[in-house]
């Protein structure tokens, strides 16, 4: 494992939010943050795993702003908890307002992985 510390936050996507992932009314569509999201959580679960991993859980998600086309979006993902196959990935999603340059946060969720063989059967990690 890597010595990545429980509750330390790692800023790991950031992207230009674009139009064509918005939804009927013009800010962006919320499966698109949180695929962001999930993105975020599996690449530092990932570099602590050392192992394939597959998403299994996803809760305590809130929309807390929209976030608007040409926003900057940040993914900030903080380690919560390790199991044996399972990791827990706190993600918290600020953007930097294309109208003004303030940072504020948006939206967050916890995501759970697990350790995978090429069978898709959990396995431990902490020897990676
Ligand atoms: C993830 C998956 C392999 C788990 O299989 P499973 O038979 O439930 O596994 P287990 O019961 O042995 O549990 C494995 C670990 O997952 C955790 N887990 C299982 N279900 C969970 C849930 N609903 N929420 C949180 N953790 C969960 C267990 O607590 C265990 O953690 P630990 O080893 O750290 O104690 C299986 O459910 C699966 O393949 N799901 C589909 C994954 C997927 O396609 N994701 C979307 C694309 S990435």
């Amino acid at each position: 494992m890597t010595n990545i510390k429980i509750g330390e936050k790692h800023l790991v996507i950031k992207v230009v939010a674009m139009p064509r992932d918005t939804n009927p009314s013009g800010d962006m569509f919320g499966g698109w943050i949180v695929s962001q999201m999930d993105l975020a959580g599996a690449l530092l679960a990932r570099q602590i795993t050392k192992k394939r991993i597959v998403t299994v859980s996803i809760d305590n998600l809130v929309f807390h702003k929209p976030v608007h086309v040409g926003d900057c979006v940040i993914c900030y993902a903080a380690l919560e908890k390790t199991g044996r196959t399972s990791i827990t990935v706190r993600i918290d999603v600020h953007v930097e307002r294309r109208s003004n340059f303030v940072e504020e946060k948006v939206t967050e969720g916890r995501f759970v992985f697990v350790a995978v063989d090429p069978d898709n059967t959990p396995i431990p990690y902490a020897d990676a």
